[in-house]
């Protein structure tokens, strides 16, 4: 295979320099720059300036960052070792409030902490650096389920719409809704892919993009208000998107925009798919209102990607990073464990039980 951005890791740990690897996606993709992070602070800022981005890939990073803050906690006292490990916890669970995936990768590290605790505290380090790294082995397996069952949705030659970046780069391999795409790659089909550019951090122009050109991919990029014509052109047989938190009823919130998309494919007849992990369904919250939304600096709006500020400087700017889609617009939700159709409440907690057997 040549090296293209799919030969990179999104997210990875270098034990021996005991820091953690970053493939920058603020820089791509005219630079490849791996980061080499060790401070907390620096991991803290990589996921909030979303050098690292996509639920899943937040959390194999968050995962490998708090084991890497573990290791520099210097006591044998149980208690005094989960304090400082709860501090760091909740700091990198600061980062990003919307992607569920960072608070769950950071739980499950916290939980073999508690579980753990009559050990010492060397054999909890050992016990995080496993489950670190189990939480990355894991979502390479998740995400390539998730790609076989999102293939069945498709045939050879068919149109996609996308919206950011749920592909390999979102994710430690494949990605969820673009892996239908590499993993049909793979089997030797092609697939039309239309990109929209996502306003106002471009994930679908300089990421999606990227990584669907490297795998030779038919990619058309589109700006965001240009969905609806392509639609209606009749170039679009199913709409793919990705996930940051799922709620119980099926309510999911994704990428600024993905909304959109669903209420312009439900007009036009298409089939509108979202791609969720089971880590990225949070069955605490009943319904998509329930879900924080991140607000962004009003920078990315008035002066990112341009040489100069565009925008009037006294303009008020709203920007949230996300929006919800209800359940009511979304034709499947495709997760590892199987496409979950409407009655999602029942098809949901179905998969939960499935998940459960599962561990
Ligand atoms: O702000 P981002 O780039 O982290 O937003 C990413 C998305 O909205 C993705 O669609 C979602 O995290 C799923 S990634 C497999």
């Amino acid at each position: 295979m040549n090296n293209t951005i799919l030969t990179y890791e999104t997210v990875s740990l270098d034990e021996n320099e005991c820091s953690l690897l970053i493939l920058d996606q603020t820089k791509l993709p005219s630079s490849i720059n791996i980061l080499h992070l060790t401070d907390i602070h620096d991991i803290w800022n990589a996921i909030y300036t979303l050098q690292v981005r996509g639920a899943p890939a937040i959390g194999v990073a968050a995962a490998f960052g708090l084991y890497l803050e573990a290791l520099k906690i210097d006591t044998d006292d149980y208690t005094l070792f989960n304090e400082k490990f709860t501090q760091a916890k909740d700091y990198l669970n600061s980062a990003r409030p919307t992607a569920v995936n960072l608070s769950w990768a950071l739980n499950r590290l916290s939980k073999t902490v508690t579980v753990n605790s009559s050990k010492t505290v060397p054999e909890i380090k050992e016990l995080l650096r496993l489950e670190a790294l189990a939480i990355k082995s894991e979502d390479t397996q998740t995400c390539r389920l998730i790609g076989e069952h999102g293939l069945t949705l498709i045939k050879n030659g068919d149109g996609i719409l996308t919206h950011c970046n749920a592909g390999q780069l979102a994710t430690s391999k494949y990605g969820t809704a673009l892996a239908p795409i590499h993993l049909g790659r793979e089997k030797g089909m092609n697939f039309r892919v239309y990109c929209d550019e996502t306003r106002p951090l471009l994930q679908g122009a300089r990421l999606s993009a990227f990584e669907l050109i490297a795998d030779g991919v038919d990619t058309t990029l589109i700006c965001d208000n240009m969905a609806s014509q392509v639609m209606k052109n009749g170039w679009v047989n199913a709409v793919f998107v990705g996930c940051d938190r799922a709620a119980a009823n099926g309510d999911c919130c994704n990428k600024i925009g993905t909304s959109g998309l669903a209420v312009l494919a439900k007009h036009y007849g298409i089939p509108f798919y979202v791609f969720c992990p089971a880590s990225t369904i949070d069955m605490t919250l009943k319904t998509g209102d329930e879900i924080v939304i991140e607000q962004r600096p009003s920078e990315e709006v008035t002066e990112m990607w341009y040489s100069k500020r565009m925008a009037p400087d006294d303009v008020k700017v709203y920007n949230p990073a996300f929006d919800v889609t209800e359940h009511e617009l979304i034709t499947g939700i495709v997760t590892e464990f199987g496409i979950a159709r409407p009655p999602y409440t029942e098809s949901l907690s179905k998969i939960f039980q499935d998940k459960r057997d599962f561990q």
